[in-house]
């Protein structure tokens, strides 16, 4: 139990080697199971890092996009296409926040940038509040604020604006924190990398609020937690807040890269011609994809199975090294007693991949939202048999 994940060592393979792997080498998926070259079949409660909403080869997605790219693979934003405005009024109808448009890009670091960008242009202001635990990608802008950061990873010589952090639980200190000099503060309602999360309606409503007392802009991160993982289309709607910015990627495409930039009136209002830019975001196969994952999660009632199953995993997982469970929906932390990476490596020897968090003690489980309770079942047996 005490093995840990580490990087495999092997032949050249020309990438750089920026990232700890599995031990594992995935050559095909379906539903929420993963099969590696060595025969083994594995079981996907991390669902590459929370982007596998629907799971493996859903039918519908795999059309849209076939069928995409037998009629139009690719046009500039310069072109109107129809399956864009598709996509853009399902996203904002999915999200039913009031918002009014959007702006679609390629990652969560890049919806990120140019959220930011909008509030710096609508306050004139120079400052952004970020939270402590907070990850929100590793750009020069989105990079500044993420928490720790600096210290590990950052490498631009200076941020390119003035950053404050402050506490991710304490209402109180907001007061002091967001001030008349802050353009936008920058929160993930339920943290992901900081350890499956929920900040609450109480702390989200405060932050919203001292906003508002300021004239700062609120963004909510939801490049994971977004898209229905909690549940409810986004964290928003489940907590009661709306922001004036939403940002969101990951399950947005189910694996078509792809990223939304969320606005409010008063957001979409400054918006000018030239304002922001990108040339593969908002591409014809990008856009097939978020349609089919919308059409998907309505027509399949996948929210309903996610906060059935999510209930399902909080009930009868807090077993074994679990002592607590923390998240929302299908962003759940299972908080361990020994440290989590030994219970990874433990649980993928028994044919179950999950993931961990910058909390060492906090397993994360990101799971397709077509996950049933029969295998929650075989996550409980393997935690039992972990004692
Ligand atoms: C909350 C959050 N924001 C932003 C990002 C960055 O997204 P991307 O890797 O697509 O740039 C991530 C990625 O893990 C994330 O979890």
């Amino acid at each position: 139990m005490n093995a840990e994940l580490k990087t495999t060592a092997g032949p050249p393979d020309y990438l750089a080697p920026v990232f700890a792997q599995y031990p594992i080498e995935v050559v095909t998926a379906e539903g929420v199971w993963l099969h590696t070259r060595d025969g083994r079949r594995i079981l996907d409660l991390y669902g590459g890092h929370a982007v596998a909403a629907l799971g493996y080869g859903h039918p519908g997605w795999t059309r849209a996009i076939e069928s995409q790219a037998r009629s139009l693979s690719f046009q500039s934003n310069a072109v109107p296409l129809d399956v864009r405005v598709r996509a853009a009024t399902r996203l904002i109808r999915f999200a039913n926040l009031g918002f009014d448009s959007v702006f679609f890009v390629n990652s969560g670091a890049e919806a990120n940038e140019n959220a930011l960008k909008m509030a710096f242009r609508l306050t004139g202001r120079r400052e952004v509040v970020a939270l402590e635990g907070s990850f929100h990608g590793r750009t020069a802008g989105a990079g500044a604020v993420t928490w720790g950061a600096a210290e590990k990873w950052y490498g631009y010589p200076s941020t390119p604006f003035d950053v404050r952090f402050t506490s991710r639980s304490d209402a109180g200190a907001l007061a002091t924190s967001i001030t008349a000099a802050t353009a936008a503060v920058i929160a993930e309602p339920v943290q992901g990398v900081g350890g499956a999360l929920d900040l609450g309606a109480p702390f989200l409503a405060a932050l919203a609020r001292r906003c508002a007392e300021v004239g700062a802009l609120l963004i909510f991160d939801e490049v994971q937690c977004g898209m229905g993982r909690t549940g409810a289309p986004f964290a928003a709607n489940l907590y009661g807040v709306t922001p004036d910015m939403i940002t969101t990627a990951k399950a947005l495409g189910n694996g078509l890269p792809c990223a939304a930039l969320l606005m409010s009136p008063r957001v979409s209002a400054a918006v000018k011609l030239d304002a922001l830019g990108t040339t593969f975001g908002g591409g014809p196969l990008a856009c097939a994809a978020i349609e089919a994952v919308i059409e998907a999660i309505e027509t399949e009632d996948l929210l309903a199975n996610v906060r059935r199953v999510a209930a399902y995993i909080r009930d009868t997982c807090i077993v074994g090294p679990v002592t607590a469970h923390q998240g929302a929906g299908f962003l759940t932390g299972l908080r361990t007693r020994i440290p989590a990476k030994a219970v990874q490596a433990a649980l993928l020897e028994r044919n179950i991949l999950t993931g961990t968090s910058s909390d060492p003690a906090v397993l994360r489980l990101l799971p397709p939202y077509i996950l049933e309770e029969a295998h929650v079942d075989l996550l409980r047996s393997a935690l039992v048999d972990l004692g």
